[in-house]
C-alpha cells in the first residue's frame, strides 16, 4: 500500500511539476494524501464525520480566486502534516505527549482525528478545484514544527488557526471582488469550522472559548510567509507557482501581556532598510492598523534588534495581533495596505 501510494504520488508529481527545485522526498502525509484512492477518501470522510461537497465547483473563477485556492491548499497540507504528527506523538505517548488521564487521552485523540480528516478534506477540496480550473494542485513540502510537548503543540495550533481565521476573511473578500460567489459561501462554512477547532484549542489552554467580538484580520501574504516558517527550505515542489510575497522574518522577543509596554523585536534586514525610519504596525480585530515608531537597539549582520511600544491599554488589544515592520507610517486603511509596505513580518502576539 505504502509503495503504491508513493508511486502514485510520484507519478502525479511528474505530471505537474515541470522543474522541481529539489526532489520531493517521501511525504509526511497520511491516508494517501494529497491523492487518496477512492477507498482512502471514504475512510477520510468517515473520520471527518462528513463529506466533501458533492456539487461541482463553479464553471469560472477569477485570477485572484485561483491564488486563494493555492494558498488554502498550501496551508491545509501543512496542517494535515502537523495534526498527523501530533496524533502519532500522543498515540505513541512520546515524552511530553503522555496525557495522564486515560479519558482525556482518548478524548483528545478523538477530537484530533476528526480535525485531521476535516483538514484533509479542506486540502482536497482546494486542490480538486485547482485541477478543475486546469491549474496545478499544490504539492506537499517537508515540514518541521518547533514544539516538543502537548501544551506547546496546542499553543502552536491555536496560533496558526488564528492566522487562518484572519486570512480566510481576506480570501472571502478576494472572492467577493472577483465575483466568485459560490466559493465565498463555501469558505464561510470553513471559517465557522476552524472557529470550532479554535474554541477547543483555547479551552485546552485554560482560556475562554471565544477570543474576540470581531476576529483579527490578516492578508494572504502574511499567511504565506508564516506557513513557510514550518517548511524545510527548498522542499516544496511547486511553491513557486503561488504568486504571493514572502517577507523577511520578524520575531517578537518579549512575551506581550495585557498592558502597554515596550517590546523587543528582531528582524531580518538584508538591504539595510533600518538606516531609514521604520515602524511597527499592528493589526488587531477589525480596527484600523496601529503604527508605532521603531527604535533600533543593535545590529548583527543582517539581523536587527529593536524596540517599539505595544499600546495595549488604549486599544484593548486582546486576542491575535499581527505585527509587521513597515517602511511607512501609513496611515493604513486595512491589512492589505500594511502588507504592501511590509519589510518583515508577521510577528504574532496573542493576549488572553
Ligand atoms: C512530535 O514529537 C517530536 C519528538 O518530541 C517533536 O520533535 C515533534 O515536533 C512533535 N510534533 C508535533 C506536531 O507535536
Ligand atoms: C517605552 O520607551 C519609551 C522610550 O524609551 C519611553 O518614553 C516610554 O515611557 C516607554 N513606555 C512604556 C509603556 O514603558
Amino acid at each position: 500500500m505504502r509503495i503504491l501510494d508513493l508511486a502514485v504520488a510520484l507519478s502525479s508529481l511528474a505530471a505537474f511539476v515541470v522543474a522541481a527545485p529539489t526532489s520531493p522526498g517521501k511525504t509526511q502525509l497520511p491516508d494517501g494524501m494529497p491523492s487518496p484512492s477512492p477507498d482512502q477518501l471514504k475512510l477520510i470522510e468517515q473520520n471527518a464525520h462528513g463529506t466533501l461537497p458533492n456539487g461541482p465547483p463553479p464553471p469560472v473563477i477569477s485570477s485572484d480566486g485561483i491564488v486563494n485556492l493555492q494558498l488554502i491548499a498550501f496551508n491545509e497540507l501543512f496542517e494535515v502534516a502537523f495534526f498527523n504528527e501530533l496524533i502519532t506523538n500522543i498515540t505513541n505517548k512520546v515524552e511530553g505527549y503522555d496525557i495522564d488521564d486515560e479519558e482525556d487521552h482518548v478524548k483528545a485523540l478523538d477530537a484530533l482525528k476528526a480535525i485531521l480528516a476535516q483538514e484533509e478534506l479542506h486540502a482536497l477540496r482546494a486542490n480538486d478545484a485547482l485541477e478543475h480550473f486546469k491549474v496545478n494542485p499544490i504539492q506537499p513540502c517537508q515540514y518541521k514544527f518547533p514544539v516538543d510537548d502537548f501544551e506547546s503543540a496546542i499553543a502552536l495550533a491555536a496560533t496558526f488557526t488564528d492566522v487562518v481565521l484572519g486570512t480566510l476573511q481576506d480570501v472571502v473578500e478576494r472572492f467577493a471582488l472577483g465575483r466568485d460567489v459560490d466559493l465565498a459561501r463555501e469558505i464561510a462554512s470553513v471559517i465557522g469550522q476552524e472557529g470550532e477547532q479554535q474554541g477547543w484549542f483555547r479551552v485546552l489552554q485554560g482560556k475562554i472559548p471565544s477570543e474576540l467580538p470581531f476576529l483579527t484580520t490578516s492578508d494572504l501574504n502574511f499567511a504565506f510567509t508564516a506557513i513557510q516558517g514550518f517548511v524545510v527550505p527548498g522542499s516544496c515542489p511547486n511553491i513557486n507557482e503561488i504568486p504571493l510575497r514572502t517577507f523577511e522574518g520578524l520575531e517578537i522577543l518579549t512575551p506581550a501581556g495585557p498592558l502597554s509596554q515596550n517590546i523587543t523585536i528582531q528582524f531580518e534586514d538584508p538591504n539595510n532598510e533600518a538606516e531609514h525610519l521604520l515602524w511597527l504596525t499592528y493589526i488587531n480585530q477589525q480596527n484600523l492598523p496601529i503604527v508605532e515608531p521603531i527604535r533600533v537597539v543593535s545590529r548583527n549582520g543582517k539581523e536587527v534588534k529593536a524596540e517599539a511600544l505595544f499600546p495595549f491599554d488604549d486599544n484593548e488589544m486582546n486576542g491575535l495581533t499581527i505585527a509587521a515592520v513597515t517602511k511607512t507610517d501609513g496611515p493604513f486603511s486595512d491589512a492589505s495596505s500594511v502588507a504592501k509596505w511590509t519589510l518583515a513580518g508577521p510577528g504574532l502576539i496573542i493576549v488572553n
